[in-house]
């Protein structure tokens, strides 16, 4: 089955909290990106039904983009914002075969770079992200820890620490906040997540 396909699969056949990423609040993403900045533009990559989106609109940070695989996952969204999901930019993409065609002052991303298991993946990735953001801009991305599950949504994983991130990002990316957090299953399992922030030099 190809990558589209299962993310739609996924978020056909599974209710929004019988997903083991699920979280009713992102409370460690909304205060790294508050951080980073407290209104600039920001695509949540691989978004799919998370409630971030949701939450920026509520906090009033008018430009926001959510970019995602899966056309199910937006559809999931967009129903659940109504009206609200005028507010937001929906692209539908495979982040690693997709040029951006503008910069955001923030790239957020949970636990979708961790799926880029082969190098040319992750190639791509980071080109996308080098071509959404100029200096000066935020990029926070989380990740499986090394003491994290192997596999998600029936797919491996790598996972990475906070310093494993930095060196995949390279020198034009600098690391200035890091978090390790354990995030807890709907159904009471916990996993170990990296969080970290950067500043594109
Ligand atoms: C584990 S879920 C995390 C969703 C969301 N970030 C959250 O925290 O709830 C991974 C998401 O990445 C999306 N995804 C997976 N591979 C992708 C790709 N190559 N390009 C864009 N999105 C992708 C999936 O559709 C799914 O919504």
């Amino acid at each position: 089955m190809d990558t589209r396909a299962h993310w739609d699969k996924a978020y056909t056949e599974k209710s929004e909290t019988q997903v083991s990423w699920f979280q009713e609040v992102p409370a460690r993403s909304l205060a790294m990106i508050a951080a980073a900045s407290p209104q600039g533009s920001l695509i949540d990559v691989g978004g799919g039904a998370s409630r971030l989106v949701d939450a920026l609109l509520e906090a009033g940070r008018a430009d926001v983009t959510v970019l995602d695989i899966s056309q199910a996952a937006l559809d999931r969204t967009q129903a659940r914002l109504g009206e609200k999901a005028k507010r937001v930019d929906w692209i539908c993409a495979d982040i690693t075969r997709w040029q951006p065609a503008r910069q955001w002052d923030v790239w957020h991303d949970r636990a979708v770079f961790h799926f880029l298991t082969e190098r040319p993946a992750q190639d791509a990735y980071l080109a996308a992200l080098t071509a959404a953001t100029g200096p000066g801009a935020a990029v926070i991305l989380s990740t499986f820890a090394p003491d994290g599950p192997e596999r998600c949504s029936g797919l491996p994983v790598q996972r990475y620490g906070a310093a494993d991130l930095a060196a995949r990002l390279g020198t034009r990316f600098a690391l200035y906040d890091e978090a390790q957090e354990r995030h807890v299953t709907p159904w009471g399992s916990t996993q170990s997540f990296t969080y970290v922030a950067f500043r594109r030099v």
